[in-house]
């Protein structure tokens, strides 16, 4: 097959927020015990802070991470998990169905997050709890000093305040799953007090206001625009949250689910806009998808109810969702100039990137590699490619393009990134690559991922699926050709020669 990808420094969709390459840290499962934090474990720090996840989180670049929870927050004290360790009190997580041991907490996670140089999103219970006790936890966290919450995060061994900048309101309010679930109206009201109360504490942070749990969601649509109509002006963002499966084992209709997730997004900036032209604002809300990925290889697996730590949400992922994914961050890329946070949920053991055994070693998924290479080179602005390829009709959906992309310019770096998954599960793209602009650039690198089944996993010392380079011919900027192999996924790197 042949395709065209035509590109210019004109085509900006506009600025990347680096908040776009954003991931989640909950209290389930092994994300926080056996993930991140494992005291004992030969690569701990005297924190208990795992150093191979480190490392790997850092390879990541990942600038953000949304904690405690997911659904864990809609039941969390925070009390429970701050001072001193040996005090704090077992709690049941109604969420999960499992003990809280609540030896790690709030600070524990600063410090971690500090350690692997990124920034926390931090989520407040607005189920179980409110303003109040939200407010609280701002003012424990960036309050200086010489008030009650700030004292006692000072009385904890924690003088500075940490500074978080970005708080969700809640999480997944809409969902019946919820702890304390609401109607919109309801959710509205408490949300936008919370945020009130919230940057009254303090002024400089954000606040993120929770969208449907899902589009399928029966409510998505009037529940966003119900809670916004009320909480417009107290808050920064509104959230998506979506994860994709391939339950029917058809491959053509799974990698297509991007067309669904376009018009996801567009839809949600519609009610937002919809709200502002009501309300005659100025102001604009943005976009936080604070969960995607894929998920459904671990559902329905047994555990121990009420046990500490169990082995749940543990996906083992493929190479079909590894494409999934890269098509996915770059249907999220195309909307950067709405879309300012992302967190691909989630970073440890549950439904993520990387995978530990608990008093062991650790692997790289397969979804590892294309969310490493979007978020190590795209970087800069956006550029949206205009591109001519083949189409295809599958199970549920038609005109689907076989060549999903999106192209990055690092100006400062002198750095275009083209980003491209090839769809089709048998044939090659020839793919001929126009630059209008961009004298003196030239391709230094071609990664792919292909050749595998699309059903290949990674494990423990069984690494199969991982980038490889490909040799980059003398090619002239006029007639530049690239090969993207059958079922691939594809990063083609240009600097500007000196
Ligand atoms: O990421 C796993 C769960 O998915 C989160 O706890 C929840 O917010 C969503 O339903």
């Amino acid at each position: 097959m042949k395709a065209k990808i035509t590109l210019a420094k004109e085509f900006k969709i506009g600025e990347i927020d680096k908040r776009v390459y954003g991931s989640f840290v909950e209290h389930l499962g092994r994300a926080v015990y056996g993930g991140i934090y494992e005291p004992g474990h030969a690569t701990a720090d005297e924190d208990g802070f795992r150093g191979d996840v480190i490392e790997l989180v850092n390879e990541l670049n990942v600038p953000i991470v949304r904690y405690p929870g997911g659904n864990f927050v809609s039941g969390y004290n925070w009390e429970d998990g701050v001072g001193d360790v040996s005090k704090r009190l077992k709690r049941l997580d109604l969420a999960w169905g499992t003990t809280e041991p609540n030896t790690f907490g709030t600070n524990e996670f600063m410090k971690w997050c500090r350690k692997a140089g990124t920034d926390c999103m931090m989520a407040v219970n607005l189920g179980t709890r409110g303003p109040d006790e939200a407010r609280n936890l701002v003012e424990y966290m960036n309050h200086k000093g010489n008030s009650k919450y700030s004292d006692m995060r000072i009385s904890h061994g924690y003088k500075d305040p940490w500074d978080v900048k970005l708080w969700c309101l809640g999480n997944e309010m809409d969902g019946a799953w919820q702890m304390c679930a609401k109607t919109a109206t309801e959710y509205g009201r408490i949300a936008h007090e919370a945020s009130k109360m919230m940057k009254w504490t303090d002024d400089r942070i954000e606040t993120v206001l929770c969208g449907s749990s899902s589009r399928a969601s029966l409510t998505f649509g009037d529940w966003e625009a119900q809670s916004l109509e009320i909480a417009y002006d107290s808050i920064d963002y509104v959230s998506l949250h979506q994860y994709y499966d391939n339950k029917t084992d058809d491959t053509s209709s799974f990698l297509a689910k991007t067309l669904e997730l376009e018009e996801f997004i567009y839809t949600v900036i519609c009610v937002c806009d919809y709200i502002k032209a009501k309300k005659r604002s100025n102001k604009t809300i943005n976009l936080s998808f604070d969960e995607w990925n894929v998920w459904y290889h671990s559902n329905n697996k047994p555990f121990d109810r009420w046990s500490m730590a169990p082995h749940i949400l543990e996906d083992i992922y493929n190479f079909e969702d590894a494409l999934l994914i890269g098509s996915m961050l770059i249907t999220i890329l195309r909307h950067c100039d709405r879309i300012k946070i992302a967190c691909l949920a989630q970073l440890v053991n549950v439904i993520a990137p990387i995978f530990t055994e608990t008093g062991g070693g650790v692997f790289k998924q397969t979804i590892y590699y294309p969310f490493y290479h979007l978020s190590n080179y795209g970087r800069g602005v956006a550029l949206n490619p205009i591109v001519n390829c083949e189409k295809y009709d599958c199970k549920e959906f038609t005109d689907v393009p076989y060549v999903e992309s999106i192209a990055t310019y690092d100006e400062e770096k002198e750095q275009l990134a083209l980003f491209a998954v090839n769809k089709s599960q048998d044939e090659c793209q020839e793919l001929s690559l126009k630059l209008l602009d961009f004298d003196g650039f030239e391709p230094v690198k071609f990664i792919s991922m292909d050749g595998y089944d699309c059903k290949t996993e990674n494990y423990f010392d069984k690494e199969i699926v991982n980038p490889h380079e490909n040799p980059i011919n003398k090619i002239d900027k006029e007639d530049m050709v690239f090969e993207l192999k059958p079922f691939s996924w594809n990063v083609i790197i240009f600097q500007k020669n000196s």
